[in-house]
């Protein structure tokens, strides 16, 4: 409930499940949905795996998986980008009966080096051939009419994550910089949670995702 008391639904999500242990250690737990990411295995492997996540999940958890791979950083993981094809996202969707598709078309965790290479046309001929809502990860960096064309061919779900870090960072540094005496773990922490703010609102309207809760 928000702070208007408006019902908002949220779901709790596990991203990047690197095994079958972890999406089950997350569901158990009370999570809502779960990302099972066995896009280093070869499809077939791929598949396996997020099959028996599925499997675990039942009706009620929803799971979303990666056929390709995203390139670039994320929590010291460093990868290269492999354009999801168009068999691959078919045959894993058909199946394993996923929820959510993120098929790696081009993005990035973390900042890009030049500028995003994005195959849209790939990425609507996926959304063509499948019902299932796909996934954009490596929101970080793709310029805004490339996040809105995407939208256009088939993204449902955006993942951003490095520029929030960023521009809450960037608030606690000054923070401290202009408050040197500062102590408190909690003023420090909240020193960032405007800007934090600001930035997710941005994000929403970007992607169009503004009060359809
Ligand atoms: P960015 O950190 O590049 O926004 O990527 C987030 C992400 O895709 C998490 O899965």
């Amino acid at each position: 409930i928000n702070e208007l008391g408006i019902k908002i639904p949220v779901a709790l999500h596990l991203d990047h499940g690197g095994s079958f242990e972890d999406c089950k250690n997350a569901i158990d737990a009370g999570f809502t949905s779960v990302m099972i990411d066995a896009s280093k295995y070869e499809i077939d492997e791929n598949i396996k795996i997020t099959k028996s996540v599925v499997n675990y999940a039942g009706d009620e958890i929803t799971v979303e998986a990666e056929v390709g791979h995203v390139g670039g950083q994320e929590d010291d993981v460093i990868g290269d980008i492999h354009y999801a094809s168009v068999e691959d996202s078919v045959k894993i969707v058909n199946s394993t009966g996923i929820f959510m598709l993120a098929p790696a078309l081009g993005s990035v965790h973390g900042p890009y080096k030049g500028d995003p290479k994005l195959n849209f046309e790939r990425m609507a001929e996926i959304n063509n051939l499948l019902k299932t809502p796909l996934v954009l990860h490596g929101g970080t960096g793709i310029y805004d009419e490339q996040i809105k064309t995407s939208i256009q061919c088939g993204i449902a779900k955006i993942n951003i994550n490095t520029d929030l870090q960023l521009v809450w960072t960037e608030s606690v540094r000054k923070f401290l910089e202009e408050d040197k005496k500062e102590y408190d773990p909690r003023k420090v922490i909240g020193s960032g949670e405007v800007s934090l703010k600001n930035k997710v609102k941005e994000k929403l309207i970007l992607t169009e995702s503004a009060n359809k809760a």
